[in-house]
């Protein structure tokens, strides 16, 4: 018998604010057609003035449990995958369940930037293996907007602000991979590549919360070839390759990168959920964002072999193979 850390439900929640690209062109040097044919971004969300990452968090909690028809008295744990915290401390997750009404359990932050999310599950998973949890809420949730240069065109375009959560509890399997649950995962980090993609700010330096700066090109180029290889790591972990993926849930920075790491693995994009057109960059919400949506648009059922990836701020990438 192997215990699996199985998916029992996931919602996500978006601010109200939809902006699109046309907006940026009363203010930059910038055109819709730029954004769309060098991105795929179309839109994306902003949240509203005073609306914090952990009151997206909550929202996308609470449609998760609702979706599995939980309560927070069922959750063990919480684990927020940000880099945009309301606060410096306390955590993200402890603000969650607080507004959740939870006085049991534990809640901490994960900070992989864009690969967050992949970070968090894969953490959420050792636990519940080691019987530390027998129920997580897992949440990517960001409010990029609040480090963005507006004046910097190369970037400002590219991000939006979002949440999404999902519900991991245990079940029993077989050590199989036709399991349902979490298979593999694989995570990588190299601090040598800090200048593609960082804040120009924080507690120890300026103790300011700084803004984004990244090397767009340069990144595009790493992401391809660490995205692709990331994938084939956890694919050959279980004895499995590309074409036997149902779906791949990719982190949605860039349409082309999407595109580019679909081809390598073999799969058509009509088997790649793609959100990055509506919500832009959301950084560690991308991922929970478009798994909700991909179920929700009946895309993803119970028994499809998803994998997804994900490249940020680091850098740091990795990858989670998992049969919903
Ligand atoms: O989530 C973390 C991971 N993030 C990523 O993986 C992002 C990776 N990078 C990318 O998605 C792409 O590199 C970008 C979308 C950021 C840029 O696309 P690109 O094809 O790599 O363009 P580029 O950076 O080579 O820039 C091409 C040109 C430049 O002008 P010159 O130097 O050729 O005259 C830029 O100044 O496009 C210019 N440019 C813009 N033009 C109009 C940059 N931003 C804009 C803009 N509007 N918003």
């Amino acid at each position: 018998m192997t215990l699996r850390a199985v998916v029992e439900g996931i919602g996500h929640y978006l601010p109200d604010r939809v902006v699109p690209n046309s907006e940026f062109e009363k203010t930059l040097d910038t055109t819709d057609e730029w954004i769309r044919t060098r991105s795929g971004i179309e839109r994306r969300r902003f949240a509203a003035e005073g609306q914090t990452t952990s009151d997206l968090a909550v929202r996308a909690a609470r449609a998760a449990l609702e979706n599995a028809g939980l309560t927070p008295d069922d959750i063990d744990g919480i684990i927020v995958a940000t880099s945009t915290p309301d606060l410096t401390f306390p955590s993200v997750a402890t603000m969650v369940q607080k507004e959740l009404g939870m006085t049991h359990g534990f809640g901490f932050d994960v900070q992989a930037v864009c690969a967050g999310f992949i970070f968090a599950l894969t953490n959420a998973n050792a636990l519940l293996i080691a019987g530390q949890a027998k129920r997580l809420l897992v949440i990517g949730a960001e409010t990029f907007s609040r480090i963005m240069d507006w004046n910097d065109r190369s970037t400002c375009v590219l991000f939006g602000d979002g949440a999404g959560a999902l519900v991991l509890g245990l079940q029993d399997g077989t050590g199989a991979n036709t399991d349902r649950g979490i298979l593999s995962a694989d995570l990588n980090s190299d601090g040598r590549y800090r200048d593609m993609l960082y804040v120009d700010g924080g507690v120890s330096t300026t103790g300011a919360a700084g803004k984004l700066r990244m090397q767009g090109n340069p990144l595009f180029r790493q992401a391809v070839e660490k995205l692709t290889s990331t994938a084939e790591t956890a694919l050959a972990k279980v004895g499995l390759t590309g074409t036997d993926v149902d779906w791949i849930v990719p982190h949605q920075a860039n349409i082309r990168i999407i595109q580019g790491t679909a081809k390598k693995m073999g799969l058509p994009m009509d088997r790649v959920i793609v959100t990055v057109q509506d919500h832009g960059n959301t950084s560690a919400a991308s991922i929970p964002l478009a798994l909700s949506v991909g179920v929700e648009t009946g895309k993803i059922k119970q028994g499809d072999l998803v994998l997804s990836e994900a490249i940020g701020g680091g850098l740091a990438w990795g990858s989670v193979l998992l049969r919903w």
